[in-house]
């Protein structure tokens, strides 16, 4: 199996930026992209530079204030269940005092209500809060442009796109492996489709296994054997 290092691709430095600004200016950062383009990735290696951070990761079972502030407060090592105004101001008790970034992945999962009681927390503790997820959290702050979300959209500081590697970012993720130009600009065409990065590291594990021992070279026949494999077409 492959042992990626974090490399230093432009969606790493872009999420790095959004949410240091969110940290630094106390604002709110929306963070967006398709699935598999690298976002977890970033956060966590902001998260790993600076510990004191809380990072959720949300499910759907989770979008809802309980539910995500059930998270918050487990993160800050407080376990406490009950009604929604007890579970928010306990979190703007504890921000106002310990003044801490908050992360939310898979922020898509959020209700209305739920995106309103964090921003209402941002509003009296003044904390960053980062909203990342997929294209559809962009659409759930941004409504159809009535009222309501408007106050909501408005709160927000920055707001990053994530889009597609290009070919330089997919060189520095799979440097480790060898590979010659032609392999790269394989790995990054899979990458452009459906899935993104997550889509080359499936192909390149399954490509090393496709070896004949761990010595040979990995090749742009192994990728391509393993991509017929992963689409079932061998
Ligand atoms: N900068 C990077 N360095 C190394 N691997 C990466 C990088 N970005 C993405 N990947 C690979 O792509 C996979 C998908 O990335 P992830 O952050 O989970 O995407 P997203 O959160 O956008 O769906 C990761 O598990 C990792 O293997
Ligand atoms: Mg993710």
């Amino acid at each position: 199996m492959s042992n990626l290092q974090i490399a230093d691709t432009h969606t790493v430095d872009d999420i790095i930026m959004a949410v240091s600004f969110a940290e630094a200016a106390g604002d709110i950062s929306l963070i967006y992209g398709d699935a598999g383009l690298g976002k977890t990735v970033s956060l966590k290696k902001y998260v790993s530079l600076h510990p004191d951070t809380i990072y959720v990761e949300l499910k759907d079972c989770d979008k809802s204030t309980k539910g995500v502030c059930e998270k918050i407060l487990f993160n800050i090592g407080k376990e406490l269940h009950g009604v929604d105004r007890l579970l928010v101001d306990t979190i703007t008790d504890y921000l106002t005092n310990n003044p801490r970034l908050i992360i939310i992945d898979e922020a898509q999962h959020l209700s209305i209500r739920a995106l309103e009681n964090l921003r209402a927390i941002n509003d009296s503790t003044e904390t960053g809060i980062v909203l990342c997820g997929n294209p559809t959290v962009y659409d759930r702050m941004h409504g159809r442009g009535q009222a309501h979300f408007a106050q909501l959209y408005s709160r927000i500081g920055i707001r990053r796109h994530i889009i597609e590697p290009d070919l330089e970012d997919i060189t520095k993720i799979f440097l480790n492996y060898g590979l010659d130009k032609e392999s790269l600009l394989y790995l990054h065409k899979l990458a452009l489709q459906r899935g993104g990065i997550r889509n080359c590291v499936k192909v390149l594990n399954i490509a090393l296994q496709l070896r004949d021992d761990e010595k040979e070279p990995l090749t742009i026949d192994h990728l391509q054997s393993a991509c017929q494999l992963r689409n079932g077409e061998q």
